[in-house]
């Protein structure tokens, strides 16, 4: 018999599954790691877990207590999840514009969700959540675009998964970038077994990282209005920035070809793998994050190409 004991102990070991469905130059293969197979459905998870766990451990919040995190909502359902039966409290502040599957999912694990408005962006829900800290006694902001333990999560978990899955033949890590924790983490991981990866980071257009000017765009998840203090451009070789008109496009495609249902920033980080694959020589791997699923994404329209 083989059960376990708590959905707690179902985050992370997710599936790495080859992509073969797409015409790719002769000798190059593609991996994704399916991330929505984590019991609250996203990359995120392990984040949640960890942050929570750092939280308790530094002394900076006990049961009774309440966590306070700004979040496009993947790393709020992650705390969420992992704060359950902790007794302690949680509460999200959330850009109004982000899917409003997310919003309940974060409710039905028992969290409060504050809304602040589309256009002041994730900075704005930084701010809220910032004048909320002051206001509630005995709360905690684990600061996921600052706090070193959001990198430390993946370069402990993601970066061994696929490192050993894939026996170290690892030559491209493609992932996108929201607060950069997942690149970060993984990518410092496998350069330290093999500093001959080339590591390349995903953003939509709208984001910072290429230069351009912050502006909205529908890929959500990904996308940076300021550089998190951990991500260090030494961590990439190279940035893909994907519109979203592409993103949503290859979701669609990964739906109909592959059978994965898959959000949209893996919609992006895929448009980005095939660019890669482009230059490829033979006999590369490339090695992919997909985050979340589709199911989140329904109410926002993400299989009608709008
Ligand atoms: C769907 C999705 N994709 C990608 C990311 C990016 O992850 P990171 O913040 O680690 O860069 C997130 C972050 O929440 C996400 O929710």
């Amino acid at each position: 018999m083989k059960y376990y004991k708590h959905v707690h102990d179902l985050i992370g070991n997710t599936p790495l599954v080859e992509i073969t469905q797409f015409d790719l130059p002769e000798g190059v293969r593609l991996f994704a790691k399916l991330e929505y197979f984590n019991p609250g459905g996203s990359v995120k998870d392990r984040l949640g877990k960890k942050l929570l766990q750092s939280a308790l451990e530094n002394g900076h919040i006990s049961p009774g207590g309440t966590i306070i995190e700004p979040t496009a909502g993947n790393t709020g359902i992650g705390l969420a999840l992992a704060a359950i039966g902790t007794g302690i409290n949680v509460m999200f502040v959330v850009p109004e514009k982000f899917s409003i599957e997310k919003q309940e999912l974060m409710k039905a694990l028992g969290a409060t969700v504050v809304n602040t408005p589309t256009k002041d962006g994730m900075t704005g829900a930084i701010a809220k959540a910032n004048e909320l800290l002051t206001e509630i006694p005995n709360s905690y902001c684990p600061q996921q675009f600052a706090n070193p333990a959001n990198p430390e999560t993946y370069f402990e978990t993601l970066g061994p998964e696929i490192w050993e899955a894939l026996d170290g033949h690892i030559d491209v890590f493609v992932a996108g970038a929201g607060s950069g924790g997942t690149f970060t983490g993984t990518a410092k991981y496998l350069k330290h077994q093999n500093p001959a990866i080339k590591t390349v980071i995903v953003e939509p257009e709208g984001s910072i990282l290429n230069g351009g000017e912050s502006g909205p765009h529908r890929t959500e998840g990904i996308g940076m209005e300021f550089i998190p203090p951990f991500v260090d451009t030494a961590h990439f070789n190279a940035i893909h920035t994907i519109s979203d008109k592409d993103a949503f496009a290859r979701v669609l495609e990964l739906s109909q070809k592959c059978g994965m249902l898959v959000g949209s920033s893996s919609g992006s980080a895929f448009e980005a793998c095939l660019r890669e694959a482009k230059l490829a020589k033979p006999g590369t791997n490339i090695v992919t994050i997909f985050p979340d699923s589709s199911e989140r994404y329904l109410s926002t329209g993400i299989y009608k190409n709008e």
